[in-house]
């Protein structure tokens, strides 16, 4: 993620420097300048003194005693500079001024008191967004699997997924993020590195590096692997985010086994999902932690971003698949279908499905990784070449 910079507006000294230190704790931004008073025309020199230091972010701190004054900076700011994003920190407990502050033209409302992580997440969710709307197709997109209960499936369809990706398209890596990486068992492989390591060389890492770290599969499917232990620290969420950022500038797809792990770097990486495939069966208790988890990763934005994936799906007489979106209030992008022994004798084995043509469940994937792929611009103009040249 390149660095952000950022102004912080804030009339209290100890709320600025607390901002200063929370913007610069999140390493993907640096704070460049702090102002004390908050501009009350277009003209005031303080208005000068931002557009000079031509930030990304201006972060203005709304006072809960005295708002006026900062929705009036907010206002200020945005019309003075129309392409820099404003963040208002304030209380959550004054409903109006959150509403006031995003008319006067804030782009979120971070409650106070702020941590890294509420911070971090808002500059993720600003880059995620610009990178939509100016560099679509120049940068990979990442699909996140994550389990709504363990043992659902998020590995099979990850790797399968994957391996999918890779023989449509090729350049794909497979990251496994799950607190004990199962993803090299299914394929096989035997990983000298794990995320660790790339996250470990963060400071050094560039593509050939960040290949060194990364095991192939016969195919050419690039694995990240997770750890063969739990770990005894982990790494910081920014850190992740900078791993993520690596690797859509690197590959065209990246698909990322979370399984059941659902912590801050979980909801983190989803939030830089272009899609979250909640795997999950068709029971009561498998969709209610779908619908916890949807809500949970929704807190943080994109709820539309998170699909349902119902595995080892069969006809059940009386529960159709509305039923199943509606128990989970999640939209169902996909059936697997349950075979057992396929899939048991491929993890087993390590010979993925994929690898195994002409099955039923090789298909659906395959027909999956077409439907995550569908409206991508290169995708389709090949399908559209293919069809002018038959
Ligand atoms: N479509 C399917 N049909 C039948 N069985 C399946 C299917 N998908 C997965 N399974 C079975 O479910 C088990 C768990 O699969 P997998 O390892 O992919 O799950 P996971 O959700 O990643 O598990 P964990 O929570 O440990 O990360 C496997 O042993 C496999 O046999
Ligand atoms: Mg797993």
């Amino acid at each position: 993620m390149p660095e952000l910079s950022v102004v912080i507006v804030a009339q209290d000294s100890e709320q600025r420097s607390v901002l200063q230190v929370l913007v610069d704790g999140t390493s993907v931004a640096r704070t460049v300048h702090s102002c004390a008073s908050f501009p009350v025309v277009a003209s005031d020199p303080v208005v000068r003194r931002i557009q000079s230091a031509s930030p990304d972010v201006v972060l203005v701190d709304v006072p809960s005693d005295s708002p006026a004054l900062a929705l009036r900076a907010i206002e200020i700011v945005h019309q003075e500079l129309p392409e820099t994003a404003l963040f208002a920190i304030g209380s959550m407990a004054q409903p109006q001024a959150i509403v006031n502050a995003m008319r006067s033209g804030a782009r979120e409302y971070i409650e106070r008191p702020t941590t890294t992580t509420d911070l971090l997440e808002a500059f993720v969710r600003l880059t995620t967004a610009q990178r939509k709307v100016s560099r679509e197709g120049l940068r990979g997109k990442v699909f996140t699997i994550v389990n709504a209960k363990g043992g659902s499936g998020a590995t099979t369809v990850a790797v399968n997924l994957a391996l999918a990706l890779q023989s449509a398209h090729g350049n794909v890596a497979l990251v496994d993020i799950a607190t004990l990486g199962h993803a090299a068992l299914h394929m096989n492989l035997k990983p000298l590195f794990t995320v660790a390591d790339a996250i470990r060389n963060l400071h050094r890492l560039d593509s050939s590096l960040l290949e060194s770290f990364m095991t192939r599969h016969n195919g050419g499917l690039q694995l990240l692997a997770g750890p063969n232990a739990p770990a005894a620290v982990e790494p910081s969420t920014a850190e992740f985010a900078r791993l993520c950022d690596l690797l859509v500038g690197h590959f065209r797809y990246v698909v990322v086994d979370a399984s059941t792990r659902m912590d801050a770097t979980a909801r983190l990486v989803c939030n830089l999902s272009e899609r979250v495939l909640l795997v999950a069966h068709a029971d009561v208790a498998s969709l209610w932690s779908a619908a916890r988890l949807q809500q949970y990763l929704g807190e943080t934005g994109g709820r539309e971003r998170v699909q349902l994936v119902l595995n080892r799906f069969r006809k059940i007489p009386g529960f159709s698949e509305s039923d199943a979106e509606a128990a989970a209030g999640i939209k169902l992008l996909w059936k697997i279908p349950n075979q057992y022994f396929a899939v048991s004798a491929a993890i087993d084995r390590g010979i993925p499905l994929m690898h195994q043509n002409h099955t039923e469940i090789a298909r659906s994937f395959t027909g999956l990784a077409g439907r995550l792929t569908e409206n991508d611009v290169d995708v389709k103009r090949r399908a559209w070449s293919l069809f002018k040249t038959v």
